[in-house]
């Protein structure tokens, strides 16, 4: 499967970042600054540049996140007597895999800081007070760092945060300990006072910083555990439209969501972003929900009038009008992008093959391409996860007969037909993780669908004494009623 464009480095990103370390360097020079700073920030864009993550948007945003803690600690060194061990550095690393969660990335970062942070007090009268070298404090910041950094991965909750900083104080204040191994110095009240103190301090600032996350969140265009969870409350405006206006679709968006959750977890890419995607995927039926057979229980198919063209334009719109109303609801891009990425460039078969079956007795021509979603197709493993369970769970729906061993044959059709049509070719999705979501999504809609047991119909307690006392006087077990079944 080939690489994703995005992954590529494009010349142009390429020279900026290179100019905007030349000027680094020579603003560096002019006011007298170590010019290992610019070193080090050309170091970062290497580093990306080698994982594959390089992009000048990458580049810059995380180079403003140094810039700005940088700022604002040498603002505090300058005009305020403050001992720099209080400086929140551990917060850059806890901020990079909040807001990209990736190690690699959350390492050089983690690495980076600390070593920035130490060029700037190396004059600092504060370490000879202190009796530390830069490198001690580099050290001590840097597995403050990648503590914090661990700490908060996959935080869903405020709280976490907040144990995360105390964390960070304690690695941190632990690392001090270790560097002044004299037992009589680390028993003085001194010592806590001078150097544990401060140290536990900068952790919990450390998640005082984290809870500017929205800012981050907005200014870089990601999207965080805590944003995502906000998303998936039922009252948010669209969601709440969704159930009173489409219910069938809503019901849909539910299923869907629940398996493919499931496959991304298995597959170990985010899952709760898959879950979000998928419920907000389908808003755009809000806008024509009758033209959608998990709507149309009480109304009949309404295509069975419609031209296929027709139905055709119908059916395209609600992946447009589903964008207009990401817009209009300013809901975050990454979420929108699963409202076209979910269909990709898929062909819509069955008004296809309606349209080819009229341009026999009519002689028109159909063309393929017109009855192709506009895409674009999946760029990333969760919106993948969501074309292939949107497809999955509708063929299953459709079954006559719901065994696992017939859902399992249509979801592999469903997933096949999606490869060999190219519509996972941008996504990343490996062949062994394709293989493990046809597993998760079999076993998911076989418990959803499969197993409905009937049970025979008992309305209240006479009928169930009359229907004892049949039983009494009849060898056979009572009959299942039609039309009386429960979900297991
Ligand atoms: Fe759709
Ligand atoms: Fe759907």
């Amino acid at each position: 499967m080939k690489n994703p464009v995005k992954t590529k480095i494009q010349y142009s990103d390429a020279i900026l970042s290179l100019s905007i370390v030349f000027l680094l360097a020579v603003f560096c020079k002019l006011v007298e600054i170590s010019l290992l700073i610019p070193f080090l920030l050309l170091f970062l864009g290497l580093l990306l540049f080698f994982f594959k993550k390089g992009s000048l948007k990458l580049f810059l945003n995380l180079g403003l996140l140094i810039a700005l803690t940088l700022f604002a600690s040498s603002a505090i060194q300058t005009y305020t007597n403050l001992c720099p061990l209080f400086l929140p550095v551990a917060s850059i690393a806890m901020l990079t895999m909040l807001l990209y969660d990736d190690l690699q990335l959350v390492f050089i970062m983690a690495f980076v800081s600390s070593a920035l942070f130490s060029l700037m007090l190396s004059g600092s009268r504060w370490l000879g007070l202190l009796g530390v070298t830069p490198l001690d404090v580099m050290l001590i910041f840097f597995i403050g760092g990648l503590a914090g950094a661990f700490a908060v991965r996959g935080a869903r909750t405020r709280g976490t945060l907040f144990a995360a900083g105390l964390y960070v104080g304690v690695i941190q204040a632990v690392g001090m300990i270790l560097i002044h191994h004299d037992f009589l110095l680390l028993l003085s009240p001194m010592f806590l006072k001078v150097f544990v103190l401060p140290l536990l301090v900068s952790g919990l600032v450390c998640a005082a910083v984290l809870a500017g996350l929205g800012v981050f969140e907005y200014l870089f265009g990601v999207i965080t555990n805590f944003s995502l969870l906000e998303l998936s409350d039922f009252n948010q405006p669209l969601l709440r439209r969704l159930i009173l206006e489409a219910p069938g679709t809503y019901h849909h968006s539910l299923v869907v969501s629940n398996i493919a959750e499931a496959a991304a977890d298995a597959i170990g890419s985010n899952a709760l972003l898959t879950r979000v995607g998928a419920y907000y995927h389908d808003i755009g039926k809000l806008e024509k929900p009758d033209y959608f057979t998990e709507n149309q229980i009480a109304t009949g198919n309404k295509h069975d009038d419609l031209e296929p063209s027709m139905s055709r334009l119908v059916i395209l719109n609600h992946v447009k009008e589903g964008i207009a109303l990401a817009k209009q609801y300013r809901l975050n891009p990454i979420i929108a992008s699963f409202i076209p990425e979910h269909h990709g460039t898929s062909l819509m078969h069955y008004f296809y093959q309606k349209a080819l079956a009229a341009e026999k007795t009519d002689k028109g021509e159909v063309n393929e391409e017109n009855y192709r979603y506009p895409g674009p197709k999946p760029q990333r493993k969760e919106t993948a996860i969501v074309l292939l369970a949107d497809s999955s769970e509708a063929a299953t729906r459709s079954l006559d007969e719901m065994t696992p061993n017939r859902i399992e044959e249509v979801v592999r059709k469903v997933i096949n037909n999606k490869f060999i049509d190219g519509q996972l070719d941008e996504s990343n999705l490996t062949l062994k993780e394709i293989e493990t979501i046809a597993v998760t999504f079999t076993r998911s809609l076989s418990a959803t669908y499969h197993g409905r047991v009937k049970y025979p119909e008992i309305k209240n307690a006479s009928d169930y004494r009359h229907q004892k006392s049949a039983d009494d006087h009849s060898a056979e077990p009572p009959r299942a009623q039609e039309g009386d079944s429960h979900s297991s």
